[in-house]
């Protein structure tokens, strides 16, 4: 258990670089699985829930040795485990297991995700999916085992182009005998960076339109392979420009996968602009411009930004409200923003911001990932000492925010307990 003391009322200055994007990262590293070979994945973020993958890997069978921020999977020697809650611990994103050993072993037995903090986040749509390629899944008090003769290629029409379960379905066809088509599937830059992994093995992926088109193959080839950079974490600290004010450089960070959340922080005051080696955001930290958002799957305003963007409009010049279409939990944050004076009303998806002049110093609880770094952000404008409890979860999915944040001149300091 840790937290994060932070010293706020000071301006944002400086160059800060851009991590590899976890949500990339998670898929990829599981289907390392997949080839029965050596996979050189750079740019691989050094956060929890990486750590926690490839400790599942490891009991897996596969040889894991970090160099820097390169991670070497050898899968030649994998083999079927149980991949149980002891090994998933809170990581919900260990479902995605599920599709790669169904690929490579056609079977898998994994632990029940659960719920989570920001909703109930059911797989419904990943069981109905793997079920359409033969795969047999029955579910157990605590766990969903699969097995399949063969991964029967099909088409897929999915009723929400849910990512999780888009990347189920790519991780199992590509070992199928043949063409599975992925229609109305997720089309985030992370499934698109999965794609171009399986492609870099062997089985052809191409995403066009909401369409995925995957070819399986039973002839995989070791691979190199570069993780795109993280747009969530490059749109954090923009939102952290955006109320601290400021002048700072996000090096690596891809403004093609960020158009919304770009136009949503320049309609809000902040003056963005793009080179090749990553993105420039000036703000005043004054005069925020309320604004009405609503989150959506991509290209839309992305859901894990919704807790960095709600800590900005805390302080906007009138009333924003942000429509959370994604999770339909996804407001504790809120209340711990009300601690430090916001006045925000959340009624079913919909919170109803009404700007203050000003935060005040507080101590407060992140409950989830992306809470946490919103907390971070609403904490840097407030004058003296904050500390933000629930560091583990802030963890998950950043690597050394405090170091980043410094790099900007900010005082974030992470406290063990
Ligand atoms: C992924 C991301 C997460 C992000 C989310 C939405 C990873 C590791 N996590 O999560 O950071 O917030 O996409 O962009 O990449 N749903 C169902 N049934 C299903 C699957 C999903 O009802 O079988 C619902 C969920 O409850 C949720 C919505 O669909 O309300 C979106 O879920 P999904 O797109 O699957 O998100 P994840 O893959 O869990």
């Amino acid at each position: 258990m840790g937290r994060y003391i932070v010293y706020g009322g000071k301006k944002l200055f400086g160059i800060t670089d851009i991590h590899g994007s976890k949500n990339a990262a998670l898929p990829v590293l599981c289907g390392c699985i997949i080839n029965s070979g050596l996979n050189v994945i750079h740019n691989c973020p050094k956060i929890t829930d990486v750590f926690n993958t490839c400790h599942i890997l490891e009991r897996a069978g596969c040889k894991i040795k970090w160099d820097g921020s390169t991670v070497i999977v050898d899968s030649s020697k994998a083999r079927f485990i149980v991949i149980d809650d002891e090994l998933t611990g809170s990581m919900r994103s260990s479902i995605i297991f599920m599709g790669a050993f169904c690929g490579r072993f056609k079977k898998a037995v994994v632990s029940k995700p659960g719920g989570c903090r920001i909703g109930k986040r059911p797989i419904d749509i990943h069981i109905e999916s793997l079920e359409q390629m033969g795969i047999v899944i029955t579910e157990g008090l605590n766990c969903f085992s699969c097995s399949a003769g063969a991964i029967k290629p099909c088409e897929i029409n999915l009723r929400f182009p849910s990512v999780g379960a888009t990347e189920n379905i790519m991780l199992s066809a590509s070992c199928a005998d043949g063409v599975t088509v992925i229609k109305n599937a997720a089309c985030e830059p992370e499934i698109e960076a999965l794609a171009g992994f399986l492609t870099s093995i062997g089985a052809k992926t191409v995403c066009e339109n909401g369409k995925i088109t995957v070819c399986g193959t039973d002839k995989f080839n070791d691979t190199e392979y570069t993780i795109i950079p993280d747009r969530i974490e490059a749109g954090t600290y923009i939102a952290a420009c955006g109320c601290a004010g400021g002048e700072i450089f996000l090096k690596n960070a891809n403004a093609a996968h960020m158009r919304e959340v770009v136009n949503v922080f320049g309609k809000i005051g902040c003056k963005i602009s793009f080179c090749d080696g990553g993105i420039y955001v000036k703000s005043s930290g004054k005069d925020i411009m309320p604004q009405n958002v609503k989150t959506g799957v991509y290209p839309y305003f992305p859901t894990d930004m919704q807790p960095q963007l709600m800590s900005v409009l805390t302080l906007a010049q009138g009333t924003s409200i942000i429509n959370e279409s994604v999770f339909e939990n996804r407001f504790n944050h809120a209340l711990e923003l009300n601690k430090m004076g916001a006045n925000i009303e959340i009624e079913g998806s919909e919170a109803t911001i009404k700007g203050v002049t000003k935060l005040e110093a507080s101590e407060i609880s992140a409950f989830d990932l992306r809470a946490g770094a919103g907390l971070i952000i609403a904490a840097l404008t407030c004058d003296g000492m904050s500390a933000v409890n629930g560091a583990e979860y802030i963890k998950r999915g950043y690597e050394a925010i405090d170091e980043s944040f410094k790099d900007l001149g900010a005082n974030v300091r992470y406290e063990s307990r």
